[in-house]
């Protein structure tokens, strides 16, 4: 279900590497990298050659099977400090989606359960945890799709922002497996799809991903979201996720707040489809989630040409948190959740 090509594989065995597609050439382009070492998938995270939040966890815990293939040698204290090291530096990538740090605890409290073994069976155990993280991420996403199609109708038009489809993630996505999976079933709809300055994820990504599955793609830019709310009867919004907080609040691109007050103002449903992963039941609110400010240079120029004087200043919030009151409802692989209140979350994750 969804496109094709894979968004990242391992190669080989536990002395591999990763190869993932440069989403920062799509679409014009459509170019595997090779990554091998935790440099490389540091950077890879940073600058959104790889991006979303299910993706980037998966990236990691490959990425930490990379850090770990540079130690030489027998010790396995040493060998324990140099994965914990590995994984600190791999945390420092982005900060917002919290499947990073998911991701990195899991293959924390692995690497701890195998204190004391060999390093180069601790180093097969780490390959298979992270090929295991791999493998849940898409039998999730299946199940996010199939959860959420339920919600799709014949003759809808719907909306997303920025890009939940497979290339944020380690299968076929979130908001957009949930519409792979009501085309799979036959549904026929209309998707207006958000650009999402000042990335384009939405006219590079996810216009590009909805029309290799053959779903009708419209693309607009954000700024015309709220008028294509008035006016081109959208029946359903789904979005994805990069860390919702324990009362619902949910955090995820920059501009995804305004669809959803958009949104509410029409009376139209405004749903998050995210796997348990992306849940940081820790926070009590979204305001605690730290949002990620990036570069002055991807406001100043649009694709390359300078679109603003010299020196003037900016500020680049890479997302916003759109406030449970604003949420129809959140897909997840164990169901959905609506409404939304700190108990049904609780209850529904651990069910
Ligand atoms: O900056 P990005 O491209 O990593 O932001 C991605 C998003 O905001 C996605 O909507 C989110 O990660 C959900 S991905 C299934």
């Amino acid at each position: 279900m969804g496109p094709s090509n894979p968004t990242l594989t391992w190669e080989g065995d536990v002395g591999g590497y990763v190869s993932m597609i440069d989403q920062t050439r799509l679409p014009q382009e459509l170019l595997y990298v090779a990554i091998r070492d935790k440099e490389a998938m540091w950077d890879a995270i940073q600058r959104l050659v790889i991006r979303g939040a299910p993706a980037i966890g998966v990236a990691a815990a490959y990425g930490v099977v990379l850090g770990a293939q540079e130690f030489e040698g027998s010790d396995v204290h040493l060998f324990q400090k140099h994965v914990r090291s590995v994984m600190d530096y791999l945390a420092t990538s982005r900060p917002t989606a919290v499947n990073l740090f998911w991701a990195l605890e899991r293959m924390r409290t692995r690497l701890k359960a195998l204190d004391g073994q060999d390093p180069r069976d601790q180093k097969a155990a780490l390959f298979l945890e992270s090929c295991l993280i791999h493998q849940e991420d898409k039998a999730i996403c299946a199940e996010l799709g199939r959860v959420g199609a339920q919600l799709v109708e014949s003759g809808d038009t719907l909306l997303t922002h920025c890009n939940a489809g497979a290339l944020a993630t380690g299968g076929s996505g979130t908001a957009l497996s949930v519409m792979f999976h009501a085309h799979e079933e036959g549904r026929r709809f209309r998707v207006f799809v958000d650009e999402t300055r000042p990335l384009l994820q939405g006219s590079r990504l996810t216009a590009w991903e909805l029309m290799q599955a053959g779903i009708n793609a419209t693309l607009i830019c954000d700024n015309m979201a709220a008028h294509a709310m008035k006016t081109q009867g959208i029946t359903r919004i789904f979005v994805g996720a990069d860390r919702i907080a324990a009362n619902g609040d949910a955090c995820n691109k920059i501009g995804t707040y305004g669809v959803a007050i958009a949104a509410q103002a029409h009376n139209i449903p405004f749903y998050i489809v995210a796997p348990k992963s992306t849940f940081d039941l820790s926070l009590s609110t979204g305001a605690e989630i730290p949002i990620e400010e990036r570069a002055s240079e991807e406001i100043t120029a649009f694709y390359g040409h300078r679109c603003a004087p010299e020196d003037v200043q900016t500020w680049s919030p890479a997302f916003d948190v759109t406030p449970h009151q604003l949420i129809t409802g959140i897909v997840t692989e164990k169901g959905l959740i609506s409404p939304l209140s700190p108990e049904a979350i609780e209850e529904t994750l651990n069910s």
